[in-house]
């Protein structure tokens, strides 16, 4: 088989890693891709969005399946003009996509189909918004109705910063169109955990249950970002919390996009928040999370590339997954100034000496025959072991052999979990 690629980022360098560990994949692109995934695919010189000449390469280069990684293209329709252009594509099709594109959806599905979240309300007139707002308590969560690449949630500790983040959607427009719907929301408290599912219309596939860590410094401090690190498994919540996620979160939703006439074939990502009334959504992702899919993918036994064609064909059901026992931990190593401003062109060095773990690239460039830095989150560090202590110290032995000036990385992914078991 041939296949295509779309994305840039650790999760389409894992996809990839993953795809290639298959003897039925032959000539594996990437569209742009990055200095990583160079070294073990061809990548082709087209943007995500680029659908007309996406369209064409993989007519003229017999691309069997195009998997397509990041929820920006999805929400534009890169499946639907894939499909119309007769090549097999995996990722949901865009109305589908929408339960990622629009929380105000998202939220208003869980509400119709009794999927349990947190309490809220839409808005799309300031005053009204505002209104709402000072009828409820600190803290509270103002989220951007649209894709904001990550950025457009702010729990807001107190009337003010709701206030100021409510402001900044819906007067300033700092989302641009994205901001022109608001969710405001109750704040939940507890352990979060992600949970990966493939889907394709009412039959769901879980995936091994992981957890991300958003904000950039130890001890969950400072601004939020694309995701820190990550373990897997996530050994502190049961498998009785994760199968009420199956059974109450993920099954449901995926029944309810059917019923709503938006069959969901692809990845469907639930963020969970473990609360003391039990397991609330978060919120929904149409695709593989970045870092997720770091941790998750390794641990997967049976061959990707035929749970994708699966996918794809509508036969799913037909379809179990095994996974490894094995715990795994991925360190994001990022550039100085992330989740801000942060400089690229930073030479990397030592990635030959690492012999524990795997690599994945996320933001990455060949300068030369230098590679460099290219982006806020560079590098994402996967180690396996027996159990989960053992996983997160092959992962932190392993990337003292990576230099890059400047280079910022969390020291407690996985503690968390390693804490609650003690
Ligand atoms: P998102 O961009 O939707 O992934 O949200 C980013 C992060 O904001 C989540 O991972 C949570 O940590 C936090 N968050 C979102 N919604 C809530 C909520 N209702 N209560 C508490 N935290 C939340
Ligand atoms: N790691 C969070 C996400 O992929 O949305």
């Amino acid at each position: 088989m041939n296949v295509l690629v779309i994305g840039r980022g650790g999760r389409e360098h894992t996809i990839i890693w993953s795809l290639k560990k298959s003897a039925k994949v032959n000539q594996v692109y990437c569209a742009p891709g990055n200095a990583g995934i160079s070294q073990m695919a061809t990548c082709i010189p087209y943007d995500e969005l680029q659908f007309d000449a996406l369209c064409k390469f993989a007519k003229e280069n017999a691309i069997d399946l195009v998997i397509v990684g990041p929820e920006e293209p999805l929400f534009r329709g890169a499946v639907d003009a894939f499909e119309a252009a007769g090549i097999p594509a995996f990722g949901p099709n865009k109305d589908a996509a929408i339960i990622e594109g629009s929380k105000a959806f998202s939220k208003s599905l869980m509400k119709k189909y009794d999927i349990p979240t947190a309490q809220f309300a839409a808005f799309t007139e300031y005053e009204a918004a505002l209104d709402y707002l000072h009828k409820q308590k600190a803290p509270i969560v103002i989220k951007a109705d649209g894709l904001a690449a990550g950025k457009g949630v702010t729990v807001a500790q107190t009337m003010e910063e709701a206030e100021e983040a409510l402001k900044q959607m819906m007067v300033e427009k700092s989302f641009g169109e994205a901001g022109n719907e608001v969710v405001i929301e109750e704040c939940l408290f507890g352990q979060e955990m992600s949970i990966l599912a493939f889907v394709d219309g009412e039959t769901v596939r879980p995936m091994v249950p992981s957890q991300d860590h958003k904000p950039i410094f130890d001890g969950d401090k400072g601004p939020n970002t694309g995701g820190m690190g990550t373990y897997s498994p996530v050994p502190h919540i049961g498998q009785d919390v994760v199968d009420e996620a199956i059974q109450k979160v993920l099954i449901p939703a995926a029944k309810a996009m059917v019923a709503e006439g938006r069959h969901f074939k692809g990845v469907l990502y639930a963020g969970l928040m473990m609360t003391e009334s039990g397991v609330k959504t978060i919120e929904f992702n149409c695709r593989f999370g970045d870092p997720e899919t770091q941790v998750v993918l390794p641990r997967l036994e049976s061959e990707l590339v035929d749970v994708f064609q699966a996918v794809v064909e509508g036969t799913l059901h037909e379809v179990e997954m095994k996974w490894s026992e094995d715990a795994a931990v991925c360190v994001v190593l990022a550039s100085e100034g992330y989740p801000g401003a942060y400089p690229k062109g930073k030479h990397i060095k030592g990635l030959d000496n690492v012999k524990d773990a795997v690599v994945f690239h996320a933001g990455t460039k060949w300068n030369e025959e230098q590679m460099t830095t290219a982006g806020g989150r560079v590098l994402g560090v996967t180690a396996k072991g027996a159990t989960l202590a053992e996983a997160q110290q092959n992962a932190y032995k392993s990337l003292e052999h990576i230099h890059f000036d400047g280079m910022q990385f969390r020291k407690d992914i996985a503690d968390k979990a390693l804490l609650a078991l003690k």
